[in-house]
């Protein structure tokens, strides 16, 4: 990690918020800024109480902002009452807001529709009746397995409207994983999609539903519906399963909400950690919305006027907060994105933001590297190309910038005007903690900058104590805030253990980031330190990576670990020992392929390793412990120079370095 952080403290660019920006934006200035955050040092819970009032539309008040009788289980203005989807589009029924433009959506054929206020209330209106005659009810728990689309979003607000949970899942995401979510959510009302469309292919959906199901153990399912995207051929049983037009035929357009408690669950998303199995992160309604809306006004400096485009897809906790919930909450016009960034060629993103006149655009630092490459291998679709003078505003999100990237976003797309917010968060902090606010802070290309008023984050030593400036750590936030996780789905210990540890006696939530912070107090994110990849910007555990590995007929073990990669941030490689004798270089290539394959059936594709390699062993301690800062080293393919006189068996470490 030091010489990581040598080389970005060397970073000495700075670029100041251009000068129009600093007047107009919601936070206005440095002053402004400090105000707010000396606002939130004087009464942390009476700060978020005065934004929950302002920002929010509640149905019964909260008399009590935060609860921290049950700490790390804490509570926000948790005796209010409101309706999320009532919050996102009901407000604005009656308002200049009601008949603008909600969503365009562009499919992937390139096919516009758009969506206003009024019509998008309909339709979850009448989604949410359909859903409510089924008999479904506040608490239950919903799969969503849906393309990106209107009714995926759809989908999530009527869940919303009825205090129904979702958990939506990726839809690159296999029927093993539909299979275990389901099962751990208790779910019993599964909403789908024949196929989804992406780069001219159509990907079948609802079979991965069936084939979950096939696995045993779905009973709790009471009814599958399904969107007809493409009238694809799907099986449909009869009496589980019913087409999305049926459920929502003869539904009014009128949906009395289900009024909630503000600590009612609105979601569950897993997401890795670092143990096999994935974490249901629970979210609450109340403090997530604010969140939510606040930082579409903070950190996106959301105007009546602009187009917002976030690429992520709805199956990420992006895509939720500022697709789903953030952009509606603000009564912004957004782009909802069918297809991928490549199709028909690699000037997609920069052909729609012309065509839509986006004016702030956020996306992740992979789709950023691979379009520096696609646009240098294809000069026609280089962003110079297109007219991108609507936009004002970019960001950036999921994984560390590197400033190479960051330049040539800020460069080619931003043509040196646009911010670049660099959003630091996680699925499980619900909206941004540490960004860049456009009107106020001097921007270093690949730092986060500095943590949102209210956020006390801060970077401390494995004891808990705050590092000097210019020192690696821990990064924690030391307070609650109001869209923190509020558990893990059904297993309120392994919460506790995982995000409040004892080694800091259970008082700062740990991020399972390492960070930085340079004299100018800006932060670094260097990366995850426990058992967690970032691959394009998705999180997987290693652990998750193995247990697909060994559950495979032919492997007795399998180490899992990351290798830096220029495109991806990082690429997943694994230590193999297969039950056989170590096979010829024939056999282990066609092995490797099939492993391969055969953790994108038990994961999705986005898991299958990079690089597999097979050993007769693999380097362990005396005690029996696999080393795996020995496998980084030989999976990053660097002269070994640690101390291996520990090792059981030294000589494997020759096998292992052999590549497939
Ligand atoms: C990483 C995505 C550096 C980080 C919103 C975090 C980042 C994990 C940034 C969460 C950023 C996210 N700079 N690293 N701007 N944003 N990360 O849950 O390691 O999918 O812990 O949430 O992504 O990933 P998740």
């Amino acid at each position: 990690m030091s010489a990581q952080i040598e080389s970005v403290l060397q970073e000495g660019r700075l670029f100041p918020p251009p000068k129009g920006f600093v007047s107009k934006a919601a936070i206005a200035g440095m002053d402004q800024y400090q105000a707010l955050c000396a606002e939130a040092e004087k009464d942390h819970a009476g700060f978020w109480a005065r934004l929950a009032r302002e920002h929010l539309v509640w149905h019964k008040p909260f008399s009590r902002a935060l609860d921290d009788s049950n700490a790390p289980f804490f509570k926000w203005f948790d005796d209010g009452e409101l309706n999320v989807s009532w919050n996102c589009l009901d407000r604005h029924l009656g308002t200049p807001v009601e008949n603008k433009t909600a969503i365009v959506f562009e499919a992937d054929d390139g096919k516009v529709s758009k969506v206003t206020y009024r019509e998008l209330h309909e339709r979850v209106c009448r989604f949410a009746n359909g859903l409510r005659a089924l008999g479904f009810q506040k608490g239950e728990r919903a799969i969503v397995y849906m393309p990106m689309s209107v009714e995926g979003v759809v989908a999530m607000q009527a869940c919303a409207r009825l205090g129904i949970i979702h958990s939506v899942v990726f839809g690159g995401f296999s029927a093993k994983s539909i299979h275990e979510r389901i099962i751990d959510a208790g779910a019993t009302l599964v909403i789908t999609a024949d196929e989804q469309v992406r780069g001219g292919k159509h990907i079948p959906l609802k079979p991965a539903i069936d084939e979950a199901f096939a696995m045993g153990g779905c009973d709790s399912v009471r009814k599958v519906v399904v969107y007809r995207r493409t009238g694809g051929d799907v099986a449909m049983q009869p009496g589980r399963d019913m087409a999305w037009d049926e459920v929502v035929a003869g539904q009014s357009a009128q949906c009395e909400p289900a009024w909630v408690g503000a600590e009612h669950p609105l979601f569950i998303l897993y997401t890795s950690g670092s143990t096999g199995k994935p974490k249901g992160v629970q979210h609450a309604s109340a403090g997530y919305l604010l969140m939510a809306a606040l930082t579409m006004k903070w950190t996106f400096d959301i105007k009546p006027e602009d187009i917002f485009w976030c690429t992520a897809d709805i199956g990420w906790v992006t895509g939720h907060t500022y697709i789903t919930y953030g952009p509606l909450a603000c009564g912004a016009t957004q782009v909802v994105f069918e297809g991928v960034p490549t199709f028909p060629h690699a000037g997609r993103f920069w052909e729609m933001i012309d065509r839509h006149k986006v004016s702030i655009f956020y996306t992740a630092p992979t789709a950023i590297r691979s379009l520096v490459k696609a646009g240098e291998s294809s000069p026609d679709h280089h962003p110079r190309k297109y007219d991108l003078s609507s936009l004002r505003l970019l960001g950036s999100v999921g994984e560390p910038i590197n400033p190479e990237a960051w330049m040539w976003y800020y460069t080619n797309v931003g043509r040196e005007r646009c911010p670049i917010v660099d959003t630091w968060w996680q699925t499980e902090t619900g909206g941004h903690m540490i960004t860049p606010l456009p009107g106020v802070h001097a921007l270093k290309p690949g730092s986060c900058t500095m943590p949102l008023p209210g956020v006390a984050a801060a970077i401390v030593d494995e004891t808990g104590t705050d590092v000097e400036k210019g020192k690696g750590g821990f990064l924690v936030i030391k307070k609650p805030w109001p869209s923190m996780i509020r558990t893990i789905w059904g297993d309120p210990e392994r919460f506790r253990k995982s995000y409040y540890p004892d080694d800091f006696k259970g008082r700062y939530y740990l991020a399972g980031d390492g960070a930085s912070r340079d004299l100018d107090g800006y932060f670094w994110i260097m990366g995850r330190i426990d058992d967690v990849l970032n691959v394009s910007g998705h999180r997987l555990g290693t652990m998750e990576i193995e247990s697909a590995l060994v559950s495979n007929p032919l492997v007795a073990e399998a180490a899992v670990v990351g290798r830096p990669d220029d495109m991806t941030g990082e690429a997943v490689v694994a230590f193999v020992v297969l039950k056989q004798a170590r096979p010829s270089a024939e056999e282990a290539k066609r092995i490797a392929n099939d492993l391969r394959n055969w953790v994108g059936k038990e994961i999705g594709a986005i898991a299958k390793p990079k690089d597999i390699r097979f050993g007769e062993n693999l380097p362990k301690t005396r005690s029996g412990k696999i080393m795996r800062r020995l496998l980084r080293s030989v999976a990053k393919g660097e002269e070994i120079t640690q101390d291996v006189s520990t090792l059981e068996n030294p000589a494997i470490l020759d096998q292992l370095k052999q590549a497939n």
